[in-house]
């Protein structure tokens, strides 16, 4: 499940239009949030996506867009919950979905009413979705739940991005899969110091009536969410209806609730510092160098930064001369001897849509000099994407 311990943070997450912005793009705030995790939080903090898409449209998403690894994915409107990289599933929750959920009732009245159905890979074990226009969705939603009753059927509707609309077992939902999931970890001792949740259409509004989560609803949140917003009677307090757009909403509302740190190292690329001493040296400071690294090297081959030596001499100096850099393919070099070769590369990529960003950064301290740092180093240029696995053996003496 990536982190193992109790997450300092727990950041639950829907991803279209509310982590990745579709029309931006640059990435530019998904890259934002994605340098503060892996530099800040990755170590002790537990990031969960909880989205509509099913396994194949996730999976599809992460291709095209540049996304961190999730601890959690909770997928098909919280019907599917799979764990750690492997997304090993859930099996205890399939089971709690399939008492008395009778799917094959739901797709017959479905047909019963001429309703569209979705693509097939949308069409999953506890989700039935259909297509259904703006202007016919009150009066559809009214058939089906009278059709339900009268059947005695185990099922709920909703309605989301103003097209979606899923049938579900009544005690499944991104919030029932939440609150199911922070019941498990309060089991284990995993309570979360914190959780964020975030979202941006209809089957998000579960998110923020579980117990004992802040919750943001993003700038460009749809019609549907805001009514339910506003209609929705209690304590609203622990929701902050962000006025930026997708994950830069999220970094607002971390601002809002005094998460820390919540100022992304792509907010302050230029302040990259030396490496310092071991002393004061943390798994954490650790991670965010590399963070730092990359970007400072993503900014060099973009022409972000000045071709000066001053600023070259800033990418040698975050690392210690003596570290080894471990490749994929089992090469060992001195990390020194990459960056002298972008030394002529200065501004290759501007005006051009690429960018780098590290995944899965972890951390281990091997003695009181040396530090492992373990990460994904990805590339995308235009449409294509290219990752190298690498680590970094950093010495102190
Ligand atoms: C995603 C799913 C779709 C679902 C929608 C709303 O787009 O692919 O099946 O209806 O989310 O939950
Ligand atoms: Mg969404």
């Amino acid at each position: 499940m990536g982190f193992s311990g109790a997450p300092r943070l727990m950041i639950v997450s829907d991803l279209d239009n509310t982590m990745v912005d579709h029309k931006d793009k640059n990435y530019t705030s998904l890259l934002r949030f994605g340098a503060l995790w892996q530099a800040d939080y990755n170590h002790d903090s537990l990031l969960v996506y909880s989205t509509g898409r099913s396994p194949a449209l996730y999976a599809e998403l992460r291709s095209e867009v540049p996304l961190i690894t999730p601890g959690i994915t909770i997928m098909s409107v919280g019907t599917e919950i799979r764990y750690g990289d492997t997304m090993a599933p859930d099996l205890g929750w399939e089971e709690e979905l399939n008492q008395g959920w009778d799917r094959d009732a739901i797709v017959e009245e479905g047909k019963k009413l001429d309703l569209k159905f979705q693509v097939e890979s949308e069409q999953r074990p506890h989700k039935v979705s259909f297509y259904v226009e703006k202007d016919k969705a009150e009066e559809v939603i009214k058939t089906l739940t009278e059709k339900f009753k009268e059947r005695q059927l185990n099922a709920k509707i909703i309605y989301s991005g103003g097209l979606d609309l899923d049938v579900l077992p009544t005690g499944a939902g991104k919030g029932q899969a939440l609150a199911y999931l922070m019941k498990k970890l309060k089991a284990e001792g995993r309570a979360p110091g914190h959780t964020l949740v975030c979202g941006d259409s209809g089957n998000d509004a579960e998110l923020f009536t579980v117990p004992d989560v802040y919750g943001v609803i993003v700038g460009n949140a749809m019609e549907e969410l805001l009514k339910w917003h506003s209609e929705h009677s209690g304590d609203k307090s622990h929701i902050y209806l962000a006025k930026e757009r997708c994950a830069a909403g999220i970094l607002e509302a971390m601002q809002h609730f005094d998460l820390q740190p919540n100022v992304s190292p792509r907010d302050q690329a230029r302040s990259i510092g030396t490496v310092g001493e071991a002393s004061q040296m943390t798994a954490s400071t650790v991670a965010h160098k590399v963070v730092d690294y990359l970007l400072l090297m993503e900014n060099w081959l973009k022409g972000g930064v000045d071709k000066s030596d001053t600023v070259f001499s800033r990418l040698k100096s975050s690392l210690a001369p003596d570290a080894s850099y471990v490749h994929a393919f089992g090469i060992i070099t001195n990390p020194y001897e990459e960056i002298d070769t972008i030394r002529e590369l200065h501004g290759v990529m501007k005006e051009k849509p690429f960018c780098m960003w590290v995944d899965r950064v972890r951390v281990e301290k091997m003695s009181d000099t040396t530090y492992l740092a373990r990460f994904d180093k990805w590339e995308k240029l235009g449409e294509l994407f290219s990752n190298k696995l690498l680590a970094i053996l950093v010495l102190w003496t």
